[in-house]
């Protein structure tokens, strides 16, 4: 007998005889329609467009899917193990087992079982697995279904970006941006699930690069010449004194000429550096690539002529706008501009430098943080200000409310999220910002330095003026 007729004898014809059976049968059902649905998943991913593009997903093709077929491939030998024993134990285990012969009815129906159980299993599996994609594909899923993304949430939710999908800047488009999101997915569920996720959470250089995320949306030769900055600030006395700074940026771009010019012009990928920590804020070393093909490097004299090891980093827009979907304010930011809308409102006593102090307090929740928010508001009132306190309760519970809700949007004490913990690479006040090159301490070996000249980045038509003319010019007073 040849091997193939001796293995169809010893193996193939026991185990189709005894896998006759319910449990088996809908094993094999499983695991061919867990196996279908993973093929078609493959399918999509390597024609469509990155296939569906949440990490998260990498549950269901990575864990669930897998699972369902290894489930159902172990039901096949239970069932044949159960039968076996059954007909064991009442004698009629057949010393020959009978041929494989599709004329068998009894062969024929196992068959027809197995493909009816598919069909049924397929359309089940099937239906579970894209409905559950297309629901982890949603930025609510992203955002809300796990607390630990909160922070995120709440910043995401107010910023310019509100409506893009979390997977649209997160994953890279194209197939090694798929799968890398679908380990890294797989990996923050393990970390949720056992509690190991860091807290805070920062970014680290894992948010892929420009080109593959904001330029599908944006043109980066867009040329967008000078924006007027208009910044409303309240002062730490009785009147919180309103003060206004109007700053002109040079933001630029690429000209009808052809030029590049400004803020936007000077960096587009002609500017590298080298950070020395995960989160890009010191940075020793950075070079301009110069028309003529030279490159120009500049060293921070806090590098004491060391040389700099590292990761060299072509800029693009995340250098500067980081924070362009998480945007947190610092506290003093996040009153402004609060005030500025009306509330709180700018009549009441002493509100901002209360306000301040109430906001930047540490609380060990943000439920504490509501209640002692308010009661500190209330108690200044009350003690400091009795006619305030009485004439003008409405104004200061409307005031305890939006303090409330700043610290809620801003501070979050179970992630250890708190002011100033995101760093915000816009500008250089609240943090390093420009300034991390811009300082006036990156010098090249001709001397010169990064520019640190004010004027080179915008006009200061007005700072901290309580009635710049030019306001009044513009028709805003
Ligand atoms: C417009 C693009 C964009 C969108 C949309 C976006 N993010 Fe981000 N996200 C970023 C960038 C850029 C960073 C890196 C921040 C940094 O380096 O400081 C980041 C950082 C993060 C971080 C790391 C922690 C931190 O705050 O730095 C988490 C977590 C995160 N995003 C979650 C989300 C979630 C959840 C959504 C959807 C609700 C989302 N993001 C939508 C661009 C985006
Ligand atoms: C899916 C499309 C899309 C992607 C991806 C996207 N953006 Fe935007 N972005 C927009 C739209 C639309 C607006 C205008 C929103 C408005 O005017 O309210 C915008 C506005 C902006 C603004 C100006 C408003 C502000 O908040 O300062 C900046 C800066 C910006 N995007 C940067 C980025 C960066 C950086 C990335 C990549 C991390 C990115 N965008 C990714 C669509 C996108
Ligand atoms: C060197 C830092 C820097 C880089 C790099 C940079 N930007 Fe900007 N960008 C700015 C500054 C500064 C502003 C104006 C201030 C602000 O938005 O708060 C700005 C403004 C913008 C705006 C708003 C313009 C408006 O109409 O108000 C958009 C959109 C934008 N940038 C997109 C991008 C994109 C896309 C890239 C990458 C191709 C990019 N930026 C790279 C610094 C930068
Ligand atoms: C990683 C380092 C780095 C960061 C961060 C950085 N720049 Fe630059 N920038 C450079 C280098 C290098 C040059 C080229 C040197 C030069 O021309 O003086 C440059 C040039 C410029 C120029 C042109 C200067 C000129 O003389 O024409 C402007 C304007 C500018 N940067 C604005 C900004 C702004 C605004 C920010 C922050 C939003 C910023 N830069 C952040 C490295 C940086
Ligand atoms: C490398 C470019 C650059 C240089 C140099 C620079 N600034 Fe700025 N500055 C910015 C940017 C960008 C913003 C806008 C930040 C934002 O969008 O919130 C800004 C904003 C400001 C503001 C507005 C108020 C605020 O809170 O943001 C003031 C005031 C200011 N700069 C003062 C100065 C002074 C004074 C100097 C010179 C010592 C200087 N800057 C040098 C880039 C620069």
């Amino acid at each position: 007998m040849t091997p193939l007729g001796r293995f169809k004898r010893n193996w193939l014809q026991p185990l189709i005889f005894l896998g006759n059976n319910p449990i088996s049968l809908i094993g094999a059902g499983l695991t061919t329609a867990s196996a279908l649905v993973l093929i078609g998943f493959w399918v999509v991913d390597a024609f469509g467009h990155g296939g569906p593009s949440n990490p998260y997903i990498g549950i269901i093709i990575d864990l669930c899917l897998p699972g369902l077929f290894v489930f159902g491939l172990l039901l096949v030998p239970i069932g044949v193990w159960f039968r076996r024993r059954r007909l064991r134990a009442v004698g009629q285990l057949p010393s020959v087992y009978p041929r494989i012969d599709l004329s068998d009815p009894v062969f024929r129906h196992a068959v027809d079982f197995v493909v009816i159980a598919t069909f049924i299993n397929f359309v089940i599996v099937g239906t579970a697995s894209y409905r559950g994609v297309a629901y982890m594909d949603t930025s609510n899923f992203c955002g809300q279904a796990c607390h630990v993304m909160a922070p995120e949430w709440a910043a995401y939710a107010v910023s310019s970006h509100a409506h893009v999908a979390c997977t649209e800047c997160h994953i890279a488009s194209g197939i090694p941006g798929f799968i890398h999101a679908k380990v890294n997915g797989t990996k923050q569920l393990f970390q949720v699930m056992f509690d190991t996720y860091p807290r805070p959470i920062m970014a680290e250089n894992k948010v892929p690069a420009a080109r593959t995320t904001c330029l599908n949306c944006h043109n980066p030769e867009k040329y967008i010449g000078d924006r007027l900055l208009i910044k409303t600030s309240y002062g730490d006395d009785e009147k919180n004194s309103v003060t206004h700074s109007l700053v002109l940026l040079h933001i630029g771009g690429h000209d009808q000429f052809g030029h590049l010019s400004g803020i936007h012009g000077a960096h587009l990928s002609r500017i590298e550096y080298i950070a020395t920590d995960a989160n890009n804020q010191t940075i020793p070393w950075s070079a301009r690539m110069n028309d003529d093909g030279s490159i120009t490097e500049y060293l921070s004299s806090d590098a004491q002529g060391r040389p700099i090891r590292g990761e060299k980093h072509r800029m693009d827009c995340l250098d500067c706008h980081n924070r362009a979907a998480h945007s947190f304010d610092t506290p003093e930011d996040a009153l402004n501009k609060a005030m500025a809308k009306g509330v709180p409102d700018a009549r009441l006593p002493f509100v901002h430098k209360e306000s301040l102090t109430l906001i930047k307090a540490s609380y060990a929740s943000q439920a504490e943080a509501a209640s002692k928010i308010t009661t500190g508001l209330e108690d200044f009132y009350r003690s400091q200000y009795p006619a305030v306190w009485s004439q003008q309760r409405a104004q200061i519970d409307q005031a305890a409310q939006i303090l409330v809700s700043i610290y809620g949007k801003n501070v979050f004490p179970f992630m250890k999220v708190t002011w100033g913990t995101h760093p915000d690479n816009i500008g250089h006040n609240a943090y390093p910002g420009c300034f991390r090159c811009h300082d006036g301490n990156h010098n090249a070996k001709d001397g010169k330095s990064i520019t640190n000249d004010c004027s080179v980045c915008h006009n200061l038509l007005a700072v901290d003026e309580a009635n710049p003319k030019q306001l009044a010019d513009l028709g805003f007073q």
